[in-house]
């Protein structure tokens, strides 16, 4: 990110929700984004996923400045290079396990066996094969939690953003969700920055970047065996 402001204006306000925010990632990082409630994170994290377009600054993902795609090519980088992963988990309650992991792939228009085969690789790789049939509404927080982690992973993304992903979990499922995702990152380079509260997550983290009104105010680079 180069110099991102981002300012939402509306009738009788203005909110400079971040001013001038400037840091790299590299390529299989795992990076915690921590700062206060309002500080600005999810702001950040919407640009970098694309959902919201900067004011000013440049962003670049993966190669790509994201303020000259056009909302088509973004949509389908978002599909193809980035998965999200939410507090709220944002699965579709009514389809099943199995469908929820599946969904991406088959929007990006892999076969259905192909997504099928792809989706139960995922499904083991989260500890849930058992539950692939099973209708998502019917899961615990975490499982729900793992579900969206491996529907974040199906299409590989090269980026995996996470939104406060165990900020609605008790502590010991968090642990297990951050040391899943922690493995996943090791396994397949992925590169992952998640936005927490969590010190778990922290401590996990090659780096940590801290956000206070809008501004980066510390980046803290940690080595890991
Ligand atoms: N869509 C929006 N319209 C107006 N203000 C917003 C909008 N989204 C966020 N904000 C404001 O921007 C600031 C940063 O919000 P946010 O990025 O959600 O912070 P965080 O995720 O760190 O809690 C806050 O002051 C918030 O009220
Ligand atoms: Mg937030």
């Amino acid at each position: 990110m180069e110099d991102v402001w981002k300012v939402y204006r509306g009738e009788g306000f203005e909110v400079e929700a971040l001013r001038g925010v400037s840091f790299q990632v590299y390529e299989g990082e795992f990076c915690a984004v921590m700062g206060p409630s309002g500080s600005g994170k999810s702001t950040l994290l919407n640009l970098i996923g694309a959902l919201d377009t900067p004011t000013r600054g440049r962003i670049i993902v993966d190669g790509v400045d994201l303020t000259q795609l056009s909302e088509g090519e973004k949509d389908e980088f978002r599909n193809r290079r980035m998965g999200f992963v939410f507090q709220f988990f944002n699965l579709l309650n009514e389809l099943t396990v199995l469908e929820n992991v599946m969904l991406p792939a088959l929007i990006r228009g892999v076969g259905f066996e192909e997504a099928r085969a792809e989706a139960l690789n995922l499904l083991r790789a989260v500890g849930l094969e058992g539950k692939a049939g099973h209708l998502a509404a019917r899961l615990s927080g975490g499982e729900m939690q793992r579900v969206s982690i491996a529907r974040a992973l199906i299409n590989r993304p090269a980026l995996v953003l996470a939104d406060e992903p165990t900020g609605n979990l008790d502590s010991q499922t968090s642990a297990e969700i951050i040391k899943l995702m922690g493995e996943l990152n090791k396994r397949n380079r992925q590169t992952f920055i998640l936005v927490t509260h969590d010190p778990t997550i922290a401590q996990a983290a090659t780096k940590v970047i801290k956000i206070l009104d809008g501004r980066v105010v510390g980046v803290e680079v940690k080595k890991h065996g």
